[in-house]
């Protein structure tokens, strides 16, 4: 299954993706970033994946950097995009266009948390559980429907680093869950809504615990 990597920093999960992408039937055929220096990148080249930088910066309105993305992604034939750590929201054409086709991790048990500093959020509010969510991307920021959710408990000595490095690693073993049942075929994704294996998904999504 021929994908497209989406990220903006340190690629932790990119590497998981790339170390397993065999197992997993999943081809990477490009990364890309909207930032040049990041060291995502450097994990792509070292395994000669093709990359592409394209500065968000240089654009005058999201809509515009939509329509260049879809014109560098478009040659790689890609099946899927996978969202890994990229810190920007698509225009809705870009969305539109890859419908059912682009999912994301996120940092929290979602539709709770939504966007950024979700670990400091948690602690804030003295919650038992957090975790990470794959879902699919509809237009709204992460607002599409759930795949998978890993659920921990938050422990009276958590900080946001603990939090950070814990989430991480359950991240580094759902994504990889996820991308498998997309290349086994195995999820179905219609009116916002997900099947797996044909019995539909609650909305929390596949949960782990
Ligand atoms: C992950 O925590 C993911 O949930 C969020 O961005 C982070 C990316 O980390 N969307 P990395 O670049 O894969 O290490």
């Amino acid at each position: 299954m021929p994908v497209a990597i989406f990220i903006s920093g340190h690629g932790s999960n990119l590497q998981i993706l790339i170390d397993q992408q065999h197992q997993l039937g999943i081809e990477i055929k490009v990364v890309l970033s909207n930032c040049a220096q990041v060291f995502g990148l450097m994990r792509a080249k070292k395994e000669n994946i093709p990359t592409i930088v394209l500065d968000h910066e240089a654009f005058t309105s999201r809509e515009t950097y939509g329509l260049a993305l879809k014109e560098m992604i478009l040659p790689f034939c890609i099946d899927y995009i996978v969202l890994a750590g990229f810190m920007r929201i698509l225009s809705a054409d870009f969305v539109r266009h890859y419908a059912g086709k682009i999912i994301n991790i996120h940092p929290s048990l979602l539709p709770q948390y939504k966007g950024l500093n979700t670990h400091q959020r948690v602690l804030e509010n003295q919650e038992a559980y957090h975790g990470a969510t794959v879902h699919f991307v509809t237009e709204k920021l992460d607002d599409g429907a759930n795949i998978i959710q890993a659920v921990l408990a938050v422990q009276p000595t958590d900080t946001v680093s603990t939090l950070a490095n814990r989430i991480q690693m359950i991240e580094h073993s759902i994504y990889p869950m996820a991308l498998s049942w997309l290349s086994e075929k195995r999820l179905k994704y219609e009116n916002n809504q997900v099947w797996l294996d044909y019995q539909l998904l609650p909305q929390s999504g596949w949960v782990i615990s």
